[in-house]
């Protein structure tokens, strides 16, 4: 796979994204050339990085509780320390291009003020989960934008099952994606 600059490597914090995924992340970002992303699970910030890299100048809203996935292997974390170490990643960025917002997707996709240009969803790997965020942001997406998310794999049936149903436009690594009309 071409490298597009993505960093391969990142501070353990406990949770991986595969470079392959980040990769084509960046790409799906790169090509669209969102002004405005809005980030649904950032964790410490591996995927906002890419995301970041791709489109320099864009403003990238991150909501996440910080509080990590219960029924799933990142397990429980303290949204504390989280919430610090993503700040720290962030470097410059923070509050300059890269927003974080605290709270559910739920909510925020429920008071979310305007449209937005590009949505990457990687919170909940439920179906229900996964599901309630797509219904969350869609609407919030405006016509010819994109909503994508992670873990389009065997590990996620949830995931591949609440994507499958909006009719994805195409999948690649464990990246899915959908041009909303
Ligand atoms: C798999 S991690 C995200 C990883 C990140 N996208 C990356 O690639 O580096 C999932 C994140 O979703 C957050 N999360 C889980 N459920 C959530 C919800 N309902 N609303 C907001 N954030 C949620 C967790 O706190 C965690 O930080």
């Amino acid at each position: 796979m071409r490298d597009f600059g993505v960093p391969a490597e990142f501070r353990d914090m406990g949770h991986y994204t595969p470079w392959e995924d980040r990769q084509v992340l960046y790409h799906l970002a790169r090509v669209n050339k969102p002004d405005i992303i809005v980030e649904v699970g950032c964790y410490v910030g591996m995927s906002t990085i890419a995301l970041a890299r791709a489109c320099p100048t864009a403003t990238i809203h991150c909501v996440d509780t910080f509080g990590g996935n219960a029924d799933d292997r990142l397990g429980v974390k303290n949204p504390t320390e989280t919430f610090r170490a993503f700040c720290d990643n962030m470097g410059d960025r923070l509050f300059s291009t890269v927003f974080p917002h605290q709270g559910t997707s739920r909510l925020y996709g429920a008071i979310w003020p305007f449209l937005v240009d590009f949505v990457f969803i990687d919170a909940g790997h439920s179906y229900q989960s996964c599901r309630r965020d797509i219904e969350s942001w869609l609407p919030r997406i405006r016509p010819g934008g994109i909503l994508c998310g992670h873990d389009y794999c065997t590990e996620f049936p949830g995931v591949v099952q609440a994507a499958d149903e909006i009719g994805i436009d195409g999948h690649s690594a464990r990246i899915w994606w959908k041009r909303i009309q």
